[in-house]
């Protein structure tokens, strides 16, 4: 349950922004992947699934608070080439890590809203990584590489993500090895 009006607006906004960068990644990663960059592809679709459970987050703390809204939240539009599209990314996540999730995290620590503050603490830190995935494959790509990775893990707690081996235990949430999502 939400008690306080602002946390339940920056929770809905941030589920906005979440579920676009879910798509949005999803699109890139399909692009990225006919300009013959299948690794980065898969790097979009992990991460873009990382966007899902922070998303799911959000809603899920959000669940008692029921009917309908209009949702204001930032969202990267364009479509580029793959090393644009993934300044789209750096940018999008540098907003989240830089000016979004700590003041929401804040917040909801102010008010005293303990399902959110750890909803947003949990996505504040997968977007630390990505920003930093984004920006190496963005680097391999300028080059005419692809990433190089065997395969993403994603934690479908908290969305920590990690590249060729999951922890034995996530980082941030204390999730199991065994449960964290592998994409090749
Ligand atoms: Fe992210
Ligand atoms: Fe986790």
């Amino acid at each position: 349950m939400v008690k306080n009006a602002m946390t339940a607006d920056f929770l809905r906004s941030a589920y906005g922004g979440e579920s676009m960068a879910h798509m949005r990644y999803l699109i890139w990663g399909e692009i990225a992947r006919k300009e013959g960059f299948p690794k980065i592809g898969t790097l979009f679709e992990a991460i873009g699934y990382a966007e899902y459970v922070h998303a799911n987050n959000h809603f899920n703390v959000l669940k008692e608070q029921k009917g309908d809204y209009t949702v204001p939240a930032g969202g990267v539009f364009g479509i580029g080439s793959t090393v644009e599209n993934l300044q789209g990314g750096i940018d999008g996540e540098l907003h989240e890590v830089e000016q979004m999730y700590p003041v929401y995290l804040q917040t909801a620590e102010f008010q005293g809203e303990k399902g959110a503050k750890r909803s947003f603490h949990y996505a504040l830190e997968a977007e630390k990584i990505h920003a930093k995935m984004f920006k190496e494959a963005q680097d391999s790509a300028k080059s005419g590489k692809d990433y190089d990775f065997e395969a993403v893990y994603i934690c479908p707690v908290c969305g920590y993500t990690v590249l060729d081996e999951s922890p034995d235990v996530c980082p941030v949430c204390g999730a199991k090895k065994e449960i964290f999502k592998e994409f090749k």
